[in-house]
């Protein structure tokens, strides 16, 4: 576990940055520039490993916000990848070989589930699933050609919480690489790498650009890892542009403080929503009645901004009140600063067929929430507008 100099506040602020005092910019600039000028050829092939010698290989603004990712997960080191899919293909390709198998929890982001489900058996790279809180399924599921283990913690849109530490045993315990998509936790309110996960992954598109300007994904772990992630950076090519990338750093100075507020909305949202008589079940983790509230309070600062509720009703309900929201924007994504609302089977779970859909709990009467930083008071007064389309029904409300 790495000792963090300064609190979250700060190093979203800091990390990455040199302190040393100098007559400098307070913003690192941006190396807008696709190559660079060598003295000789000497000198040029020396640069080849380095960040000043052609932006795909690397570039000073890359440099810059990698340090301040890899300061924030605790990792020895970090990438940034044109979107986070790209992160997460790139990682698991350069980590698998034709014949090898990958263990990885069903309720998964359904990009990634497509990515190894119809694109990975092509190359003959095979997956188990397995339920994401049943530890037994995850050993039995284990195979002598298994590489890695695959996880999500928080879940979309159920927001289960997996026990890191169990999973990061069983990894040892095999030989495995465990890698996680910790977009919904961030670091504000989780760092897998404490617990052992040797890979974390994020949709930076998501909380750490925070803003729904831009597409990046991140890779956070040790240095020997991340350097056969480089190589394919390299070959495939799925490097951010500079401007983004500075883009994505203005966006870590406020992560702390975005999503330590996401999570007090969320959480006042939740709350709720789970006393409202038109809604049947909320799933939100800091919630008192949800199953693993116990493991989410130990291991997650915060229950995160996202949460999910089914209403008492159809599918095509769920779709009235989302359309009635009119602060909550219907939009696919999350972890921005305005509220976005979405549903599931529609939208982030649309490509995953029913029958996967149904093992994770993810129904039609679904509405997904990524709370943003507005006014809780704004925000609930919106819901109750919205909710107030449906019948009152007296269904009993279910947290979980
Ligand atoms: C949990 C999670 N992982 C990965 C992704 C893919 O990220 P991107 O859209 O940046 O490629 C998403 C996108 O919605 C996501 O929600």
């Amino acid at each position: 576990m790495k000792n963090h100099k300064h609190h979250q506040e700060t190093e979203a602020v800091h990390a990455g940055l040199n302190s040393e005092k100098k007559n400098g910019p307070v913003m690192p600039p941006i190396h807008q520039t696709s190559t660079f000028e060598a003295v000789d050829h000497e000198q040029q092939l020396r640069a080849t490993h380095t960040d000043m010698f052609y932006t795909r290989y690397g570039n000073p603004t890359h440099t810059v916000v990698e340090a301040a990712i890899a300061e924030l997960e605790g990792t020895e080191s970090a990438l940034i990848f044109a979107s986070g899919m790209a992160a997460i293909s790139s990682a698991i390709l350069s980590l698998v070989s034709a014949g090898d198998h990958i263990v990885a929890q069903r309720d998964i982001y359904g990009g990634t589930t497509k990515f190894l489900t119809q694109w990975l058996p092509r190359f003959g790279i095979e997956t188990t699933f397995v339920d994401a809180t049943d530890y037994s399924q995850h050993e039995k599921a284990i195979r002598p050609n298994t590489k890695l283990l695959y996880l999500e913690s928080p879940t979309n849109p159920t927001l289960r919480v997996i026990d890191l530490k169990k999973v990061a045993a069983i990894a040892q315990a095999h030989n495995l690489i465990s890698m996680i998509d910790s977009t919904f936790a961030t670091p504000v309110n989780q760092r897998p790498a404490d617990y052992g996960i040797d890979l974390i992954m994020h949709s930076g598109t998501k909380y750490y650009a925070g803003h729904s300007d831009l597409i990046c994904g991140i890779v956070a772990g040790q240095k020997s890892l991340l350097e056969r992630l480089w190589e394919t950076r390299t070959v495939t090519g799925p490097i951010m542009d500079p401007h983004a990338a500075w883009m994505l750093l203005r966006g870590i100075k406020t992560l702390a403080v975005r999503v330590q507020r996401q999570n007090e909305n969320a959480l006042h949202v939740a709350q709720f929503l789970s006393e409202h008589p038109n809604v049947k079940r909320v799933h939100y983790p800091f919630l008192q009645n949800h199953p693993q509230r116990a493991l989410a309070m130990e291991q997650l600062r915060g229950g995160g901004g996202v949460l999910s509720f089914e209403i008492n009703g159809t599918g095509k309900d769920a779709c009235r009140v989302a359309e009635a929201l009119r602060l909550f924007t219907l939009a696919p994504s999350l972890g921005g600063v305005e509220s976005l609302v979405s549903i599931p089977v529609l939208t982030s779970h649309a490509m995953i067929p029913a029958e996967h859909r149904q093992k994770t709990g993810v129904t039609e009467q679904m509405i997904r929430l990524s709370v943003g930083i507005e006014s809780t008071e704004d925000l609930i007064a919106d819901l109750k507008q919205a909710l107030e389309i449906l019948k009152p029904a007296a269904a009993h409300v279910q947290v979980g």
